[in-house]
């Protein structure tokens, strides 16, 4: 252990504060844990992490303390009844949440003079301290810019700014994202089974046409921001004509429309608006006006 390095404090061991404890020791950063359900810390103990009986104890040991718990609640639940103990102490909550639960607390942390940080973790347990993880951050700069030799120990760090509801804002919007190609690939999984093609077999091509048609994406994103929908190849009558189709081999095949219902519909519904010439890019305008 370096005595030049911080303390930290990691609150909640489940999957992620197990490993994110573990790498802060691991850089030589003394380590105080604290979770809820006794037993553990017991590998993390062993190695010379500090275990206590209290939330507000480890708080107390480090400089700095990570908080990942479940909830935006559980995270309330443990520090709410020991506030008036946390006043100049720095929190950095990674639990995740929605936008306003994390403005929220936020709030509730600056009205009882506690140094608040929001991230969100774009990372599996088995990522944190490797090349691939990616935390977010927002709140204050200060903050952020002091305590980042001990975030970057954990994953690339990027700051969002000063509202802190914007790093959980973007982790939920890459989760969408993840969400709809996650179940997409199920959807076309589902779609190929009864022709007797297993998923083993099938996943190395869905893997590499999703991966060859990501890099699309800057282009679509070059149209959006521009505003101009001026259709250059692929206009949405194009897109609801292959959709239509592409719906109804699903169906063909026995295969429940639900997951992919939404898209035709919003096809169809840019189509009746008189938009079936702009660029399918233009089907944004629909997402955003339906909030
Ligand atoms: N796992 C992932 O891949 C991943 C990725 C990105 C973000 N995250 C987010 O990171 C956070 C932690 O995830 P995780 O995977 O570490 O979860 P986890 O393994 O399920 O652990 C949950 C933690 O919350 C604690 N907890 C739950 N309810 C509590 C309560 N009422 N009071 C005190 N402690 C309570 C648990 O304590 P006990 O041991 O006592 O139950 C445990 O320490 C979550 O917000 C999750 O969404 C997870």
């Amino acid at each position: 252990m370096n005595e030049h390095k911080p303390g930290t404090t990691v609150i909640g061991l489940g999957a992620m504060g197990r490993e994110i404890a573990r790498t802060l020791h691991a850089a030589g950063h003394a380590t105080t844990v604290w979770n809820r359900t006794p037993g553990r810390a017991e590998e993390l103990t062993a190695l010379g992490v500090t275990e206590t009986a209290t939330a507000v104890g480890a708080i107390e040991a480090g400089s700095v303390a990570i908080v990942t718990l479940l909830t935006y609640d559980t995270v309330r639940e443990v520090l709410e009844p020991v506030a008036d103990r946390l006043r100049g102490k720095v929190i950095v909550n990674l639990t995740s949440g929605t936008p306003d639960q994390a403005r929220e607390m936020a709030a509730w942390a600056e009205e009882r003079g506690i140094d608040y940080l929001d991230g969100g973790m774009m990372a599996v347990p088995q990522m944190i301290g490797r090349p691939g993880a990616s935390i977010l951050y927002s709140g204050p700069e200060a903050l952020f810019t002091t305590w980042r030799p001990v975030f970057d120990l954990l994953a690339e760090s990027t700051y969002f700014g000063a509202d802190p509801g914007t790093a959980s804002l973007v982790d939920f919007a890459l989760l969408s994202a993840m969400y709809s190609m996650f179940t997409g690939v199920f959807h076309s999984m589902a779609m190929v089974a009864p022709a007797g093609i297993s998923a083993a077999e099938f996943a190395p091509r869905v893997a590499g046409w999703l991966t060859a048609m990501a890099g699309a994406i800057p282009a679509h994103a070059a149209v959006i921001d521009s505003g101009d929908y001026t259709a250059v190849t692929q206009s949405v009558a194009f897109n609801k004509s292959a959709f239509d189709l592409i719906h109804r081999a699903g169906r063909d095949q026995g295969v429940d429309t639900l997951l992919i219902d939404p898209i035709k519909a919003l096809l169809d519904r840019r189509a009746a608006d008189g938009h079936a010439a702009d660029a399918f890019e233009s089907i944004i305008e629909g997402i955003k006006a339906r909030g």
